[in-house]
């Protein structure tokens, strides 16, 4: 499509984060363009769709355990104005988290893992080995015992993106096919605005960069900014259930299995997903390696998973950063500092958590674009922490 006129803002990159943004933005009455070839192989669409704030925080990942739970307290009224906003189901499901413990070893973590959920206020309450499989028939008997994390959510992370479009282009967000090369954004630049690959410039008043793990390769942004974010490959099964076999879970459920953590996230149209590698590598590709040791994972936690079809293999990369945790915010400190990056705001580095935060850092940048402040417990997460010239504003 063409952009004649000038939008308020342009946003690259239409995943989970630049839809939820672009979509939001264009409620609070701005003008919005997104950028995105849309190749289809965003971490978005690969994703589990879990909606769990604590089970991949690290013990001192204080700031981001609190940010999680701030999406996890912002999702449910996100989703169901967005329901109803697209006209079509998002798949949320609420039943919780089963995590497993194979032996006492195991338990001892499992337990620690607990403390630390409580400590944030979070529901945890311990299983014995009975109690788990009568929670869920089909865990294999080798189940020492396990804690049910009941405030852990779900959702059908494809559908949920794919409303997110079509709540957006509702709204009005008009989108383009392409990728961008570049930004501009600071005084003495010629005004903010993306450079498209094929040689064209769309301007805009500010430009939002939400491009995941390929920020990297936008040029125009300080180096710093573009090298804190570290793709990490992650490897994940589509399983279906065949006609006649009910449904052998009804809780998300995590364990560990020769050292390694797996997961199993039931959805209600009868999909299974299985994941996930965690690998410090940049390719797309899907390994038999990878795919043997989640179906032997998944066996050994439900054995019965050897009955189910293996429908897709995929493989994501996750946005992550140098410490973990997303960046959100003005890239520089302001029009006219020097950087370029006046009015350039990043949303990325999201890592293991895109589709949980999704909702609170679409409600961030709205701020930002509107004059206002984003919620407190988004200040860690500034872009300048990376950055040598910007400030916090
Ligand atoms: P992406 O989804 O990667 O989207 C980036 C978009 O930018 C893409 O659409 C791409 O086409 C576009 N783009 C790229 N370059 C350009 C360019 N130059 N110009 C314009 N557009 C461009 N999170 C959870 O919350 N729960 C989970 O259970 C979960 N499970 C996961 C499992 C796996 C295996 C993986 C890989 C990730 C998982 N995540 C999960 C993390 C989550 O998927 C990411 O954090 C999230 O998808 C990041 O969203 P994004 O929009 O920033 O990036
Ligand atoms: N949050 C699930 C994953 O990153 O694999």
């Amino acid at each position: 499509m063409s952009v004649d006129a000038v939008p308020d803002v342009v946003v690259a990159g239409g995943g989970v984060i630049g839809a939820a943004i672009a979509w939001r933005a264009a409620l609070a009455g701005l003008d919005v363009v997104v950028v995105d070839p849309e190749a289809g192989d965003g971490a978005s669409l690969v994703a589990a769709g879990m909606l769990a704030p604590v089970s991949e925080s690290l013990f001192g990942e204080d700031d981001l355990l609190r940010i999680n739970l701030l999406a996890l307290a912002r999702f449910p009224s996100f989703a169901a104005e967005l329901e109803a906003a697209a006209g079509q189901p998002i798949g949320l499901r609420r039943e919780g988290t089963l995590a497993i413990a194979y032996d006492p070893g195991d338990y001892a973590a499992l337990m620690r893992l607990t403390a630390f959920r409580r400590s944030a206020g979070l529901d945890a309450e311990e299983l014995d080995s009975r109690a788990c499989r009568k929670l869920e028939p089909f865990l294999t008997p080798d189940v020492h015992g396990g804690v049910l994390f009941g405030g852990d959510w779900s959702v059908d992370n494809r559908r949920y993106v794919a409303a997110l479009r079509t709540a957006m282009v509702a709204a009005g967000v008009r989108a383009v096919r392409d990728r961008v090369t570049a930004v501009r954004g600071g005084e003495g630049e010629a005004g903010p605005a993306v450079l498209l690959a094929d040689g064209r410039v769309i301007e805009c008043a500010t430009v939002v960069v939400a491009t995941g793990s390929w920020t990297r390769s936008i040029a125009g942004l300080p180096d710093e900014l573009r090298t804190a974010i570290r793709p990490v490959k992650g490897q994940l099964l589509r399983l279906r259930h065949p006609a006649g076999l009910p449904q052998i879970t009804t809780h998300t459920i995590r364990a560990t299995v020769r050292g390694t953590d797996i997961y199993l996230v039931p959805r209600a149209d009868g999909e299974m997903i299985v994941g996930a590698t965690q690998e410090e590598r940049e390719d797309q590709l899907v390994t038999a390696g990878a795919v043997h040791d989640l179906l032997h994972d998944a066996m050994s936690v439900l054995p019965v998973t050897s009955e189910l079809i293996l429908a897709e293999t995929c493989a994501g990369l996750r946005p992550g950063t140098r410490d973990n945790g997303p960046v959100v915010g003005w890239a520089g400190p302001g029009t006219g500092a020097g950087t370029g990056t006046g009015r350039i705001l990043l949303a990325t580095g999201h890592y293991r958590n895109g589709i949980l935060m999704s909702a609170a850092t679409a409600d961030a940048v709205v701020a930002c674009l509107t004059g206002q402040d984003p919620a407190p417990e988004w200040g860690p997460f500034n872009p300048a922490r990376f950055s040598r010239s910007a400030v916090p504003r």
